[in-house]
């Protein structure tokens, strides 16, 4: 996205023209960025070609998930719409995994029943359950066990997930356990060990600690896993200054270990592959002076995008017309639902505003759509995917009547 005379345009659209035809608030990505940041991810770890699985809880729009898919990649899934989305955009079952602390009996059946790579599992309870389910229907299930690495991911403590107080994965002696129980089980097969410490990482040392525990532990069982799967959680530059994961020192770390141990390596990108495609188009309703704030009163909300309300996530926010020669004013950027935690952002010195224009949330492909809900009675926002010149509904505006 970027400013061409003074419009802020996706690939060859103007924000200015998108809101004029689609409305407010909308959702719009790029497939231009889509496809680079797929590309790039690729690129980055080639020397080993690991098996991509798009996280989809990230973004879980079907027609995005099938241009994913085009690009060879898989998907990640945490629960049964999760993979009946990732089933229904064609992605291959032999490139599905299935993470998650809680999955039902009715998730499992319904994944074994679609042949998935792996169900990795992340309790005694939930293996115990697979076998029980695999043996009633006389089938071999692949699983993986998720590891809890005690590994701290540097990132807000909300995402972290790979902490041993965090409630995800099992710890050694658990895994080691779980490894001897299935090596007697007729109905389950052990192929992986997966792990995924936490989101928006920025910081390479967290994942290189965290191989050397992987190493570790492998060691110590004797045991080959034909995949290790590191998860996701690669982070991104949010504010544009290009603090964000070092690919190639991820890479380096984990060639290092492959040295040691022969295994496809398996990723569950989610925000790195899709954030920054998209954008939150949003009309100013009202501005109003309270004291000495200027709330500029947004048609966009925490319900259509939770990250800041959520996570304290910061967001770029600018104005889809560039002005030059205009006053410059501090203003608190908020939606109009009853909670003061609906807030975007506060920026100084931004340009003066009026009310009816448009602003622009950057970076909120991730974690944007996928978090919204229907608070207030707020019928969720269009989806509008952007290749050049051309622009495609991908998710309908939900209507009033679809709520009530
Ligand atoms: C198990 C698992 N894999 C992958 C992801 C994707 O993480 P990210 O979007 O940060 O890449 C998540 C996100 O929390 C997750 O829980």
């Amino acid at each position: 996205m970027k400013y061409i005379s003074k419009k802020l345009t996706v690939e060859k659209i103007s924000i200015q023209n998108v809101a004029k035809k689609f409305g407010t608030p909308a959702y719009c990505y790029s497939y231009t960025q889509l496809k680079k940041n797929i590309n790039n991810f690729k690129k980055s770890f080639k020397s080993f070609s690991p098996l991509i699985c798009f996280a989809v809880k990230s973004n879980t729009n079907i027609s995005l998930i099938q241009e994913i898919k085009k690009f060879g990649l898989g998907a990640d899934v945490v629960s049964i719409g999760e993979l009946m989305i990732a089933i229904k955009a064609g992605v291959n079952p032999k490139k599905i995994v299935f993470s998650g602390v809680g999955k039902t009996s009715t998730e499992l059946s319904y994944a074994i029943d679609k042949k998935i790579l792996l169900i990795n599992a992340e309790s005694k309870s939930e293996v115990n359950e697979i076998d029980r389910i695999a043996k009633l229907k006389k089938k071999k299930v692949q699983i993986g066990i998720r590891l809890n690495p005690n590994t701290d991911a540097k990132t807000l403590t909300q995402i972290s997930t790979g902490k041993k107080e965090n409630k995800f994965g099992v710890n050694d002696k658990t895994f080691f356990e779980i490894v001897n129980y299935c090596k007697s089980s007729s109905n389950i097969e052990l192929k992986c060990l997966s792990v995924h410490i936490g989101s928006q990482i920025l910081d390479y040392k967290p994942y290189e600690k965290m191989l050397k525990v992987i190493d570790k532990i492998i060691k110590k069982i004797n045991f080959k896993f034909e995949f290790i799967d590191l998860g996701g959680g690669m982070g991104i530059s949010y504010n544009n200054d290009n603090n964000k994961l070092d690919y190639k020192k991820y890479n380096f770390a984990i060639k290092k270990f492959l040295k040691k141990h022969k295994s496809k390596i398996i990723f569950e990108p989610g925000r790195s592959i899709i954030a920054n495609t998209g954008s939150l188009i949003s009309k100013i309703i009202y501005i109003k002076k309270n004291g000495k704030k200027n709330f500029v009163i947004l048609d966009a909300a925490m319900n259509d995008l939770m990250r800041p309300a959520l996570y304290g996530a910061i967001h770029r926010t600018l104005p889809s017309i560039k002005k030059n020669n205009v006053l410059k004013k501090n203003y608190e950027f908020v939606g109009p639902i009853c909670e003061s935690t609906d807030k975007f952002t506060s920026l100084k010195n931004f340009q003066e505003l009026k009310e009816k224009d448009i602003i622009v949330i950057c970076d909120v492909g991730a974690y944007g759509m996928s978090l919204s809900s229907n608070y207030n009675v707020r019928p969720k926002p269009v989806e509008l995917l952007i290749k050049g010149s051309k622009i495609k509904v991908i998710r309908k505006r939900q209507k009033h009547k679809d709520l009530i």
